[in-house]
Parts: structure tokens; C-alpha cells; sequence
């Protein structure tokens, strides 16, 4: 097991759900650029990096039929899956890591918080964008939470990167429009605050 799954696997399999500094009791600005695009219930969705996130019981909540989400931990996905009982029937888990990850379908809607600023090698998120592009559908929505430049230089004990709205620009420009972008005052379960930045984007 190399050293990025070790952390992660750690960290699931030590922390519970509330006691992790991203946890959010609902995915409330996820679920309004999901509700701003009105994606059909039918649609393809990815949650990358997902983990425990209660994203995906929100969607299966809301009627979405195609949900996947990816984590690189097997604990984590174990975790969701278990949460969400007979549910978890419904739901395409994938263990892998975003950076190395060979999609085998085209997606509609690819969500991302807090998982893309881990990937601190720039060759790690060449492909990662790569991949996204390559298996995002034309008009397809990818919507990204990512630390901002105020926001913290570590989590979970370990480097990111932060982004501003250029920044990510920078590397999406080629293959995606933005459409909004927005600062996002993250509270953890501790009652302190970590600065996000929130962007959409349509692909050409
Ligand atoms: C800060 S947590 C965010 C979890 C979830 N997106 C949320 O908003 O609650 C980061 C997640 O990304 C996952 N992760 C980190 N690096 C990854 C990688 N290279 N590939 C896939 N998942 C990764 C971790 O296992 C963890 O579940």
C-alpha cells in the first residue's frame, strides 16, 4: 500500500464521521450547484474522493439513479456503504485514486470537494484534469470545493495546495467555461473556520 492510501485508510479507520475537520451534517453548496444546473435524475455523477461524505445519501434522497463515488480509501467507501444499508446496492463504488484512476464511462455531473488539493504533484493533477476532461460529456458539469489561498496549507496532518479562482482557471481553461465561482466559509465540527473556494464549470 503506498503512503497516500496508508494515510487515508488511517484516518477512517481512527476518526469517525463528525470528528473529521471537513464533515458538514449536509453538503448544503454542493447540493445548490447541483440544483442550479438542474441535473435530471437520470444523469451520471461522480463524487470524487467522496469518502463518508453524506453527499451521496442526499442525491439517492433527492431521486438521483446514477450516482458513483470514488475514494481512495476502501474504509471510507466501506463506511458510506454500510451507512446507507440496502441503498448502498444502488450506488457504483469505486476504490482508486483520482490521479491514476481509468474512468469507463462519460459523466454528466463530476463533483469534487476537498479532494483535488491533495494531489500537490503537478504531474498527479495533469492527469487528474485530464481525465476529467476525457470523461466529462460536452455540456457535462464539473463542479470543484477546493482550499483558497486563505484557507489552510494542511489537512489531515498533510500538504495541500490552495487554489484561487485563476489558478484553477489556469488549468481548466482549455477544455471548460466557467460558470460561477464563490468563497465559501467552511465550519468545522471544532467551530473553526477553513476559507474554500467553490467553482462550476461547463465542458465545451
Ligand atoms: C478532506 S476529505 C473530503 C471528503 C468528502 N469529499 C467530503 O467533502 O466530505 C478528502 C477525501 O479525499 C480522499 N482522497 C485523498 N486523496 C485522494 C486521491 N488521490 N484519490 C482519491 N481519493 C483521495 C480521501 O480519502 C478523503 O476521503
Amino acid at each position: 500500500m503506498n503512503d497516500r492510501k496508508q494515510h487515508w485508510e488511517n484516518v477512517y479507520a481512527t476518526k469517525k464521521l463528525e470528528e473529521v475537520s471537513w464533515f458538514e451534517p449536509t453538503p448544503k453548496i454542493s447540493l445548490e450547484f447541483l440544483n442550479k444546473f438542474n441535473v435530471p435524475k437520470d444523469a451520471k455523477i461522480i463524487d470524487v474522493g467522496g469518502g463518508d461524505s453524506l453527499l451521496v445519501d442526499n442525491l439517492i434522497e433527492l431521486g438521483y439513479t446514477d450516482v458513483s463515488v470514488l475514494d481512495i480509501s476502501e474504509t471510507a467507501i466501506n463506511r458510506a456503504k454500510q451507512r446507507l444499508g440496502e441503498k448502498a446496492g444502488m450506488v457504483t463504488w469505486i476504490i482508486a485514486d483520482a490521479s491514476q484512476f481509468k474512468p469507463v464511462e462519460m459523466y454528466d455531473f463530476w463533483h469534487d470537494r476537498a479532494a483535488f488539493h491533495f494531489l500537490t504533484d503537478e504531474n498527479d493533477v495533469k492527469n487528474y484534469i485530464d481525465n476529467i476532461s476525457k470523461y466529462i460529456k460536452p455540456n457535462g458539469v464539473f463542479v470543484i470545493g477546493t482550499f483558497s489561498d486563505k484557507g489552510p496549507k494542511k489537512c489531515s496532518g498533510i500538504e495541500i495546495k490552495q487554489y484561487t479562482e485563476q489558478a484553477l482557471l489556469n488549468i481548466l481553461y482549455k477544455y471548460f467555461d466557467k460558470v460561477e465561482c464563490k468563497e465559501v466559509e467552511h465550519i468545522t465540527p471544532f467551530n473553526t473556520t477553513q476559507s474554500f473556494i467553490f467553482c462550476s464549470y461547463k465542458h465545451r
